[in-house]
């Protein structure tokens, strides 16, 4: 396998905002925790300080801080609050921006607005720093793009053998860094909640577990597959193109809090869960399921959304040869794409578990 460290596994998401209502539903689903973790937490000198890793450029961005906000303004009315949005280089912190100060954001005196660029697979703020973390929807990405040797499948799911376990392996190593990182940043008795994509056990997959939105990739592997049998993509490049993403179960998010001694020392446990999403949560567009071409264009806009730069980088532009451009290549994918979803309406739903860990700063 290797691992190009100068390649990210996502590069700036593709229409996020227009794309994400699925992303904005996990966000709101832990508002009611939010709250309660920040009139726990007291007043905190000299400032609340709230930091959210992997905060995209959009509205998820604000609602996920605007619970603490309230929370703290309901106790607190002018005590200082200091909100810090992480995200990579490529986030469009323009739009972030102008959001955090327009009429849906959260400015107000005594609210000082900051921002952290890097990986949060590294030290993103001070030590000792933080009294809420939060990470939404951005931690099952891998710390960078993987090539593996993977005929026949795009994505971890359906990865088996040496590759699963290669695969695995650096999730694990991935996720036990985040907690590192965080565990350095995190004041004590501040509160670190993670929620993203989960995976269950299932006996009906050979794999022997269902990750979230499985059929969706499998849409995804058929369109890529049709289009190398017929030229457009790159055989050699599809083979080794996997989506550098692990939607962990409860059992693999525990792992390192209790086999790494500085971890287990660090945190407290307070909820590891794998629950099926609230709404919908095996087909995440159900409510267009009676409309073909609206349920095959909210998919599409949603695999462009998380997926459409990792295909573009790492699928599409490596394939970009004789006269062909990634961008034909991109509108022949996406026009498959839909066809696919309209001819076989409901088969490639995308299915959605939640992984939520919250975990308290010893
Ligand atoms: C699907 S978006 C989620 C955005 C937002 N939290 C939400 O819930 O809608 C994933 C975000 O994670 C960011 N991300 C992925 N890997 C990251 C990393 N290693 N460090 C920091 N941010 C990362 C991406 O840039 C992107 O903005």
């Amino acid at each position: 396998m290797t691992t190009p460290e100068d390649q990210r596994s996502t590069e700036g998401m593709v229409d996020y905002n227009k794309n994400s209502a699925m992303q904005q539903e996990l966000v709101t689903h832990h508002a009611g925790r939010i709250r309660d973790v920040v009139r726990r937490r007291g007043l905190v000198r000299p400032e609340l300080r709230i930091v959210d890793y992997g905060c995209g450029p959009g509205p998820s961005a604000i609602e996920a801080v605007a619970p603490a906000i309230d929370a703290y303004r309901g106790q607190f009315p002018d005590a200082p609050i200091a909100i810090c949005h992480a995200d990579q280089p490529g986030n469009d912190w323009n739009s972030l921006f102008a959001l955090t100060s327009g009429p849906s954001g959260y400015a107000a005196p005594a609210i000082r607005t900051g921002a952290a660029v890097g990986s949060f697979y590294e030290q993103m703020v001070d030590d000792g720093s933080v009294d809420l973390g939060t990470c939404f929807m951005a931690s099952h990405w891998l710390s960078h793009a993987v090539r593996l040797d993977t005929p026949g499948t795009i994505w971890f799911g359906d990865l088996h053998g040496e590759a699963r376990a290669e695969l695995a392996a650096l999730a694990q190593h991935d996720w036990t860094r985040f907690l590192h990182c965080r565990a350095r940043e995190l004041r004590s008795g501040g509160t670190l909640l993670v929620s993203c994509l989960g995976t269950v056990p299932d006996d009906g997959e050979t794999s022997g577990f269902a990750p979230s939105g499985r059929a969706v990739y499998r849409a995804i592997q058929i369109v890529a597959n049709d289009m190398a049998d017929e030229g457009w993509i790159d055989r050699t490049v599809l083979d080794r193109f996997v989506f550098g993403v692990w939607f962990m179960t409860a059992v693999e998010a525990r792992a390192p809090l209790e086999s790494d001694s500085e971890l287990a020392e660090a945190f407290d446990i307070e909820d590891i869960t794998v629950i099926p999403a609230p709404h919908n949560p095996s087909d995440i567009y159900v409510d267009f399921i009676n409309d073909p071409a609206e349920h095959a264009r909210l998919y599409v806009g949603y695999i462009r959304g998380f997926g459409g730069s990792t295909l573009h980088t790492q699928l599409f532009e490596p394939s970009a040869t004789d006269g062909r451009s990634a961008d034909n290549i991109a509108a022949e994918f996406y026009r498959r794409l839909g066809g696919l979803y309209r001819t076989h309406r409901g088969k490639y739903a995308g299915e959605n578990w939640y992984l939520t860990v919250v975990l308290r700063k010893a």
